[in-house]
């Protein structure tokens, strides 16, 4: 991973609950970073915590803008920020990383968002409109209290921002807003688990094909992070080593235990930091990272997150 010292140069109150900050780096150099809308980054707390947050600027501008917002479950990350967070304060920001790209074209884009899920939807927002392609932006938030950004949406005839829907409010809301596919339109979401899910079943009995349907996951899906077998032999090719996987452990504990660190980051087969080459056995994928072909290849796997069916698992590490 490559890590930058930045250095907080603005905050502000974006909405009830939401934090946006402004960073920059530390040594008044130029930030020398290109990303696409979609793209976030992983913010090193001072208690060596590793968060992804999106990015809501575009590249270009010389710092990078976040939106953060205070979790109620947060387990440091969000309450930190907010708490103990100042002007001048000093972050460890990794390199921008996209796995939510705005795919290219001049096709309409339709953008649902849901409370913080506007982080990553807001600068594709702003790249369509910088390139004068079609977009729409629909956002739902608890209040107008709640909603980020809002003013600059006010008054934006493509930006609809909705207020106050309980789950049947929403799919209804979403029924009539929701136009048929036209080809070479996409449509990108992201918030809660069942929003999103809501919003990909709402489009695809709209006529909107998989294809044209994008996701951002912020948290892995729930059920989705579970341990591998108890009693796998994992063997840590390059080391030399073997341990056998104990109840309850990742490959990445395991593979610690037997005196191997695999580098991490968000711990949730979110940011590919762990990927590791397979030397033999058959994973089990269960991140968010990898494609369907490299799934299928059977040459990579997430060891924070991942397991194996077989009972042998070599890894090059
Ligand atoms: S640490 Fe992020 S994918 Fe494994």
């Amino acid at each position: 991973m490559n890590w930058l010292n930045m250095r907080v140069r603005s905050l502000r109150e974006e909405a009830a609950g939401i934090l946006g900050i402004e960073l920059r780096p530390a040594e008044d150099v130029p930030l020398a970073w290109h990303w696409e809308p979609g793209a976030h980054v992983d913010i090193r707390l001072e208690s060596g915590l590793v968060r992804q947050y999106s990015l809501t600027n575009l590249a270009g501008e010389g710092c990078v803008r976040l939106a953060v917002k205070q979790e109620e479950t947060s387990r440091g990350g969000s309450r930190w920020l907010h708490e103990r967070l100042r002007i001048g304060s000093r972050l460890e920001v990794g390199a921008p990383r996209n796995m939510f790209p705005l795919r290219d074209g001049q096709g309409e884009v339709l953008l649902v968002a849901a409370g913080i899920g506007i982080t990553p939807l807001l600068a594709m927002y702003r790249q369509c409109r910088r390139d004068a392609r079609p977009a729409r932006l629909l956002y739902f938030t608890r209040s107008p209290a709640h909603a980020a950004f809002a003013d600059e949406l006010a008054g934006d005839a493509s930006a609809r921002l909705v207020h106050g829907l309980d789950g049947a409010g929403v799919m209804a809301r979403l029924r009539a807003e929701l136009p048929a596919w036209r080809p070479g339109a996409t449509l990108y979401t992201c918030g809660p688990e069942p929003f999103m899910a809501t919003v990909l079943e709402q489009a695809e009995a709209a006529g909107w094909p998989a294809e044209a349907l994008f996701q951002e996951h912020f948290q892995a899906p729930s059920g989705e992070v579970v341990t591998p077998s108890a009693g796998l032999e994992l063997v840590l090719a390059r080391s030399g080593r073997s341990v056998q996987v104990g109840e309850g452990e990742t490959l990445v504990d395991a593979a610690a235990r037997a005196g191997v660190a695999i580098p991490t980051s968000c711990g949730m087969g979110m940011c590919g930091c762990c990927l590791t080459r397979v030397l033999a056995g058959t994973p089990e994928h269960r991140d968010q990272f990898l494609s369907d072909a490299e799934r299928d290849s059977g040459e990579w796997l997430l060891p924070c997150v991942s397991g194996c069916r077989s009972g042998r698992l070599e890894l090059d590490c």
